[in-house]
């Protein structure tokens, strides 16, 4: 017997209809959304009407560009990124999209204020168009209040998409990101395990309260660690509440958890040529690849996007892929990021991105970085510093204890 998957991602195309009031929202939306399909490897392009030199593309020309897009493989979802569209003008994209068996999406965010009008009458029109064999699938968000109005939402993409949105937390805030303390098996270059912190892991555990602190003053703040001794002794003295995530844990190493890179290269020499030449998708034997991390923090995400401000303190590995989502970091580089030990991240995101500050303490600390085809560990990552290590900008605070 043969199972057929009827709703997967793969075969569906959607056309995903932005409609703000705001200029603002409609491209703080728009990245958000490119950023987080790019992260679930979910293959899409944002289209404007108008091109780099703001000439406007004509209707016909957009829908063909769109059209012949999706026409290439693996594509899924595009964006369409439009001055002046209505709810109102949905049927007419909808039949279009349609005849090339392209779902569309529309995503309406507005005020409070505006909905009395934008709500009632199109959507009374729409209904009850004639020309719509099917009803338009759409999503209102109302601002202020968040509350929302869904009409036809029936795969499991599309619902994804709004759950993601409903979820976007449009006040200013920040997240801070840093791995645990240097711990006991850093020292010793094993990787996995669940050891306690060394002597200048636990000073770093010491420094960090002064650290937020001083960045983040009186406003709140929750502090999400993982479940490993490690992540938690470092959060020790933090005077925030806490909350311990089994998702934020370390790649599972599978069998070769507490083992160092050489043992690794020697017991297992052909895996370990395999994680070299494809580490995101590369899954330790009874353990865990990049992809799955990524697939296990997809709800730490969802969550994080819906909070204030947060320090999460947590694994390398883990790190990576929270980093990878934020800059939109492609896959195949995200696992050779450098994450360096006694580290804080700050993100902040802004409309058309998310601003980036390391503050690097003076409490020293081991690498824990393997360069690709070798098991040594490099000594000075620092200096490898990748292209999406400082898109924005880069402090380096030295705190002196
Ligand atoms: O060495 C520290 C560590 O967190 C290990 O526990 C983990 O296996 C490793 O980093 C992940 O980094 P990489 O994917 O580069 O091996």
């Amino acid at each position: 017997m043969t199972l057929k998957i009827v709703d997967g991602m793969e075969n569906k195309k959607l056309c995903l209809i932005m409609v703000t009031e705001d200029e603002r929202d409609k491209c703080f939306l728009t990245q958000k959304l490119t950023r987080y399909m790019g992260w679930l490897a979910i293959r899409c392009k944002v289209f404007k009407d108008r091109d780099i030199q703001g000439i406007e593309i004509k209707f016909d020309d957009l829908v063909t560009n769109v059209c012949e897009w999706f026409k290439e493989e693996h594509t899924t979802v595009a964006i369409l990124d439009l001055e002046n569209i209505k709810l109102s003008d949905g049927p007419k994209y909808d039949s279009i999209f349609r005849r090339d068996h392209i779902d569309t999406l529309f995503v309406e965010y507005i005020g409070d204020e505006a909905n009395q009008d934008t709500l009632s009458t199109p959507l009374e029109s729409i209904t009850s168009n004639k020309e719509l064999t099917d009803p338009l699938s759409y999503v209102v968000l109302r601002k202020e209040s968040k509350d929302i109005l869904v009409n036809k939402v029936e795969n499991y993409l599309q619902t994804r998409i709004i759950f993601y949105v409903l979820n976007i937390n449009m006040e200013n805030k920040s997240i801070w990101l840093s791995r645990h303390g240097e711990s006991v098996f850093n020292l010793e270059e094993k990787i996995g395990g669940d050891s306690s912190l060394s002597p200048r892991g636990q000073k770093y555990a010491q420094l960090l309260p002064d650290l937020i602190t001083k960045e983040i003053g009186e406003s709140p703040l929750i502090v999400w660690t993982s479940t490993l001794r490690r992540t938690q002794e470092t959060a020790k003295y933090l005077p925030y509440k806490k909350l311990a995530w089994k998702a934020l844990d370390e790649l599972d190493a599978g069998v070769c958890d507490g083992m160092t890179y050489k043992e690794i290269e020697e017991e297992y020499p052909e895996d370990f040529k395999a994680r070299d030449d494809d580490k995101y998708q590369y899954r330790y034997r009874g353990g865990e690849s990049y992809a799955d991390v990524v697939n296990r923090i997809e709800p730490v995400i969802m969550e994080l996007e819906r909070q204030e401000n947060v320090l999460i303190i947590t694994h390398q590995a883990v790190l990576r892929c929270i980093y990878a989502y934020f800059m939109n970091v492609p896959q195949g580089e995200s696992p050779w990021m450098t994450i360096p030990l006694h580290t804080l991240i700050k993100l902040t995101p802004t409309t058309d991105g998310v601003k980036v500050t390391r503050i690097k303490t003076d409490i020293p600390a081991v690498s824990t970085y393997k360069e690709k085809g070798s098991s040594d560990i490099t000594s000075n990552p620092s200096n490898l510093s990748s292209k999406y290590a400082n898109i924005l900008e880069e402090v380096s605070t030295i705190q002196k204890i």
